[in-house]
């Protein structure tokens, strides 16, 4: 249980952090679309106000809406199919100041009833921010650098050589998936807790880090989406400026390009229950809950939870496994919110686990699931290989 002053500043926090990467988008860019899949920015600045009010002002509080046609034109976000793009105009949507004014009056009513909402959606519009914190780092890494007003980027250090991945075992054993009520706040899909036996398999001590991805490119593969060619030279597309291709930091990947390089190399992505047998606790440092925009290499000490096991398993890139985002047995959807999770059940999303550098703290409890379309290929998502 947590206090009520405890979640209005964690709401009041979300909040900075949100206003803080808005502030990053000069203001004559706000109606670009960076990623052509999904909406405008604007669209996201009106959303996570839209989002609370709908939650909280209409269905816990029960308060007359001030402005219904908001309430809807910025409900919902967008998981298009590949090769649906949507052909909207920045004419199509409202002015800034339209949409401040929502936002301020919204957090205004909401901020005066926060007491008499149940402590459920309090974390619920707290996380849901919190996750576009992550997403909305998505659509602000394509925007053009010079449309960003970046913090200053050190010079960037010569690429160290990747370390040498090695294979740790995993006996066969109980892994612990899924949540109990009692044991906090989770979402519709991280409930129940279950246990899943699995038999001994053996996992890489690292993420596959972009040197070794580079061995698959000169062998014909294409190169991932964050990787840039320039006069026969490698470099990656960083949040604020380009690095020559960083060769012992973890490469971001499509879950298609993961498994084609685990394919290549004669071994496989870990399932959900595999991930969950191969960490340990959470870590408290690392790179994660917003301290770097970037990853970090993979054999970097902060975050590892402990010296023999795999190395950052949270934070520095979610990981895909190769599980099919389903439900666990006993799921029911949140009635307040159906949409969640399962619309997402359709065999067409996969599970990764762990976290990224613009995750959130919260999100470290084992519980926690995301999941994207295999092609999907915008999220800062890594891998590591598995043999069993
Ligand atoms: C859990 C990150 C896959 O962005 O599609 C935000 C989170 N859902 N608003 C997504 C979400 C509705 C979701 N992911
Ligand atoms: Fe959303």
């Amino acid at each position: 249980m947590r206090t009520q002053t405890q979640l209005a500043s964690a709401l009041a926090e979300a909040r900075e952090q949100t206003d803080d990467l808005f502030r990053l988008v000069r203001p004559t860019s706000l109606y670009e679309r960076p990623i052509p899949e999904r909406h405008r920015i604007v669209f996201y600045l009106g959303h996570l106000e839209a989002f609370d009010w709908n939650l909280i002002g209409r269905y816990a509080l029960d308060i007359r809406s001030f402005q219904p046609e908001f309430d809807r034109l910025f409900a919902f976000g967008i998981d298009p199919p590949p090769g649906q793009l949507p052909a909207d105009q920045p004419s199509d949507w409202p002015s800034l100041a339209e949409v401040e004014r929502y936002n301020l009056r919204t957090r205004d009513e909401i901020d005066d009833l926060l007491s008499e909402v149940p402590e459920q959606l309090c974390h619920v519009a707290i996380e849901h921010r919190l996750m576009h914190a992550e997403t909305f780092a998505y659509i602000l890494h394509n925007l053009a650098y010079e449309q960003k007003v970046g913090p200053q980027t050190g010079p960037s250090a010569t690429p160290a050589a990747r370390p040498v991945q090695q294979m740790i075992e995993i006996p066969e054993g109980a892994a612990r998936l899924g949540r109990d009520p009692a044991e906090g706040f989770g979402w519709d899909n991280e409930f129940y807790a279950h246990t899943v036996e699995v038999p001994a398999f053996s996992i890489a001590r690292y993420k596959v880090t972009n040197g070794d991805y580079l061995e698959f490119v000169h062998a014909g593969a294409d190169a991932p989406f964050f990787w840039v060619e320039r006069d026969g030279r490698w470099f990656c597309r960083g949040m604020f400026s380009e690095t020559p291709l960083p060769l012992d930091c973890p490469v971001y990947v499509t879950h298609r390009e993961a498994e084609a390089y685990a394919k290549w190399r004669g071994a496989k992505l870990p399932t959900e229950p595999q991930f969950h047998r191969a960490t340990g606790d959470p870590p408290v440092s690392g790179n994660f809950d917003f301290r770097h925009w970037d990853p970090i290499p993979v054999n970097a000490s902060d975050g590892d939870s402990g010296a023999t096991g795999p190395q950052q398993m949270y934070g520095n890139g979610w990981e895909w496994t190769s599980s099919v985002f389903a439900p666990f047995p006993g799921f029911e959807p949140f009635p307040f919110y159906t949409n969640y999770s399962a619309p997402f059940f359709d065999g067409d999303h996969y599970v990764l686990k762990g976290a990224s550098p613009r995750t959130a703290a919260c999100f470290l409890r084992p519980s926690f699931r995301n999941w994207f379309r295999p092609e999907y290929p915008y999220l800062y998502a890594t891998f590591r290989l598995v043999e069993f």
